[in-house]
């Protein structure tokens, strides 16, 4: 085989593997983005929804003392503060969006007894006690 035609061959190799090495950067690109956004999909909708189960437990531990075992604002210190704890079995009261209910768990109410409590309950769980809350007066 002479030198012109091996480098012939060489060139022809290059040139039938380059779409196949295009199509190859192209599918790679398409998963990461499949990826990417399947994730971003997940953590949103987990975010938005909240485990009414999970947010059970956190609330018999931490808020159950005001706003009452059964949710409904009669906690031994929720009755005592002014204004009182929230019914959240009371249909009528419970009129705030979930993205209202999840600003207040988070920052609290200013002037009322009712705390934030970005800095010691995770995001997610906060999420679980919206659902929980939301659930008591359905
Ligand atoms: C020290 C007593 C106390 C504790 C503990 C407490 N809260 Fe409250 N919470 C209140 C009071 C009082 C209000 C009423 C504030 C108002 O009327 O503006 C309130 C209001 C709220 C509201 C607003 C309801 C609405 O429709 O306006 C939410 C949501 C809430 N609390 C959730 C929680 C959660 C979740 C916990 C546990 C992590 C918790 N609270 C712990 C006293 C408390």
């Amino acid at each position: 085989m002479s030198k012109v035609e091996q480098l012939l061959i060489k060139r022809r190799c290059v040139m039938l593997k380059e779409p196949r090495s295009k199509f190859m950067f192209l599918m790679i690109v398409i998963l990461f983005v499949i990826i990417f956004a399947g994730a971003f999909v997940i953590k949103a909708s987990a975010a938005g929804k909240g485990d009414a189960e999970a947010g059970k437990k956190i609330y018999a531990g931490k808020c159950s003392l005001c706003h009452g075992a059964a949710g409904k604002g009669d906690g031994p210190a929720g009755a005592s503060t002014n204004p009182k704890a929230t019914n959240f079995t009371d249909k009528a009261k419970m009129t705030k969006s979930d993205d209202e209910l999840f600003k207040i768990i988070s920052d609290g109410s200013k002037g009322t007894a009712m705390m934030g409590y970005a800095g010691s309950i995770s995001e997610q769980e906060r999420w679980d006690l919206v659902a929980y809350i939301r659930s008591l007066s359905k």
